[in-house]
């Protein structure tokens, strides 16, 4: 029996399409996550619901992966522009996803104000086979990123692109903001689950991906469509067929 591959979405918009089109499908709820359990052209795959944000990510991913043991882990959904060049509906496949609200300051004397863009990137620190290692971001796997790459041609709504996505429990519109984030991470695209969900999956040592639809970029003044969150769970679904082939 095939491991089945799990796919994330942390919204209605960026889950239904895909439930939609699955056949046979069985939903499990732990805690406060839910999973759709069915089939694409008899390959099992399980739609997670992760909800939004950093921890609610992380949650699920561990309940996906100790329930389902999967062979990988797509994760996809909205974002917003980071990069001049890319517009709204445009798609990043991520070479690596970053966490970007993990900070430390050196000392400030009371009275001297808040400056966020002196504020110095710290690593992250997880268990992988026993051993404590040291991360700056989470790298896509490369046989994923290879088969989401050669799905570009069957999309039509934009750009496919290879890229950063930086996640954080934020929503930046403040413009200098997005250009400091963009110029310290390279960042492509912001949004609020990719990293929570690559460092558990790092950590198991499952194949991982994300891909990450601009539902909006505050740069060129292209307001959040929730179509794009459909657009993208077609992509999501042409690279799953594509894999399972
Ligand atoms: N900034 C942060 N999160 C965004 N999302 C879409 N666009 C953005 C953005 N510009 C996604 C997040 C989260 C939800 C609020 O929408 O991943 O799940």
């Amino acid at each position: 029996e095939n491991r089945p591959i799990v796919i994330q979405g942390a919204m209605d918009v960026e889950t239904q399409f895909m439930i939609s089109k699955l056949a046979d499908v069985e939903e499990l709820t732990m805690g406060g996550w839910r999973f759709f359990k069915g089939t694409l052209e008899g390959y099992p795959v399980v739609i997670a619901k992760t909800e939004v944000g950093m921890t609610n990510a992380a949650a699920s991913t561990v309940l996906a992966i100790e329930t389902f043991n999967p062979s990988a882990i797509i994760n996809q959904g909205t974002s917003g522009g980071h990069d001049p060049k890319l517009h709204r509906y445009d798609i990043v496949l991520g070479t690596t996803s970053v966490n970007f609200g993990n900070f430390r300051t050196e000392h400030g004397d009371a009275g001297k104000g808040v400056k966020p863009e002196k504020w110095i990137p710290m690593t992250l620190t997880i268990n992988v086979k026993g051993e404590p290692k040291e991360f700056q971001d989470f790298k896509g796997d490369s046989h994923l990123l290879k088969v989401a790459e050669n799905t570009a041609g069957t999309y039509k709504n934009g750009k496919v692109v290879k890229g950063v996505i930086g996640s954080a429990d934020q929503w930046n519109r403040e413009l200098d903001r997005i250009d400091w984030i963009h110029a310290t991470y390279k960042t492509s695209a912001e949004e609020m689950e990719t990293a929570s969900a690559a460092q558990v999956a790092e950590a198991y040592g499952v194949p991982f991906l994300g891909i990450r639809i601009l539902s909006n970029s505050e740069i060129h003044d292209e307001g959040f469509d929730p179509k794009a969150g459909v657009y993208c769970q077609e992509y999501v679904l042409n690279v799953v067929k594509k894999l399972i082939r």
